[in-house]
């Protein structure tokens, strides 16, 4: 990680500009947003280098020319269009902001997930607890109450949630399959993408998806539906209980993208019930994106931004976590870590882990 070992090479005229974006934030999250909302962006694309007036941009849309204006001159403030003889032509950033599936899925997921939510950040730091959860439902953590969440919330979680951990996919069945799992306990398997995906690159293997209920229904359903429920068991458990039974007789238990929604005494205490029940052979293989581990300044932004959701709406005492204390958490709980693989997908981190002796 070369960044942030040294300060800034800025101008005091520059920084002087970036705390003033820093001010206008949500202004420009929201103006992105509608931008791309009322198809201006992809309307301003289509005229090419030529550009587009207003009055062509209020025609096409289904927006008073006022309110193109106000939109499409904060959009030249934030870099996204450029001026051409008075026309309005899309300018790089936009063009990320348009077409890049990233860009969309963050920007979907912090406006329908976070975006209320993060108002109450400030308490939600005060207190531990999400404040902001209230502006989605009633619930203790975000997760008893994903699958009751209004159908383009649920979209935009789900959508965020999968688009990080798809990527890694591929990758990651050849090295998990590698020492012949016949039974993977999917820990917080969610809708059952991984469990779908190991059945189907391995036709032996059986897997057991520890969630909550609400998402084990979804995930029964989606295994149903690919036709192998003789090999998808669901174990319906709340973790956050300790007197709760653990699932027994893994050969490789997994864990994708599902410490980060712990606190670390909560970590130490799944991990070391996982502990519990691994035998001598058995492995805990753990998925997680660390921001120290980030190849690109890019992807450190967009981990620790994540961690935020969690403090003000997932759960008020998790994040995403620094590889070196969860690399504490595992020896503590009585695990070493056998491999340590980097850059999976899109910064992930594999830590395959084993009993010590
Ligand atoms: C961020 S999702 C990760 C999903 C999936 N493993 C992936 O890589 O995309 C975290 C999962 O942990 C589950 N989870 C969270 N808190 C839980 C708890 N207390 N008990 C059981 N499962 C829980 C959630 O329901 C959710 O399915």
């Amino acid at each position: 990680m070369p960044f942030y070992r040294s300060p800034r090479l800025i101008s005091a005229f520059d920084a002087k500009f970036e705390a003033q974006k820093i001010a206008f934030a949500p202004v420009s999250f929201q103006v992105a947003r509608c931008l791309l909302k009322f198809d201006l962006l992809q309307i301003i694309s289509d005229s090419g280098v030529k550009g587009c007036s207003t009055t062509d941009l209020a025609t096409k849309s289904k927006l008073s020319e006022y309110a193109v204006g106000v939109l499409i001159d904060m959009g030249l403030s934030m870099g996204l269009l450029y001026l051409n003889d008075g026309l309005y032509v899309l300018d790089k950033i936009g063009h990320f902001l348009l077409h890049d599936d990233m860009a969309k899925t963050n920007l979907n997921f912090t406006h329908d997930v976070c975006y209320q939510g993060l108002f109450e950040l400030e308490a939600s730091l005060l207190e531990g607890k999400p404040k902001g959860l209230t502006s989605l439902g009633d619930w203790q953590t975000i997760y008893p109450g994903l699958s009751q969440l209004p159908n383009d919330i649920k979209k935009s979680w789900f959508e965020f949630d999968h688009y990080y951990s798809d990527h890694a996919f591929d990758s990651l069945l050849p090295l998990i399959f590698k020492e012949n799992p016949k039974h993977i306990v999917d820990v917080g398997g969610n809708t059952g993408k991984w469990a779908l995906a190991c059945t189907d690159y391995n036709s032996l293997v059986k897997v057991t998806i520890m969630d909550l209920p609400g998402q084990l229904d979804v995930a029964m359903e989606n295994v149903r539906i690919a036709g192998v429920e003789t090999r998808v068991e669901a174990y319906s458990t709340d973790l956050l209980d300790e007197s709760n039974p653990f699932c027994e007789n893994g050969d490789l238990y997994w864990m994708s993208q599902f410490l980060d929604c712990f606190s670390e005494t909560e970590i130490l205490s799944i991990l070391k019930r996982t502990v519990s029940v691994m035998h001598q052979n058995s492995e805990l293989c753990i998925l997680e994106t660390f921001w120290d581990r980030q190849p690109f300044e890019a992807g450190a932004f967009c981990v620790n931004a994540t961690s935020l959701y969690f403090t003000a709406i997932a759960n008020g005492n998790s994040r995403m976590y620094h590889s070196k204390t969860l690399l504490k958490l595992i020896s503590q709980a009585g695990l070493f870590v056998d491999e340590d693989i980097d850059s999976i997908g899109l910064g992930h981190t594999l830590l395959r882990c084993k009993l010590k002796p």
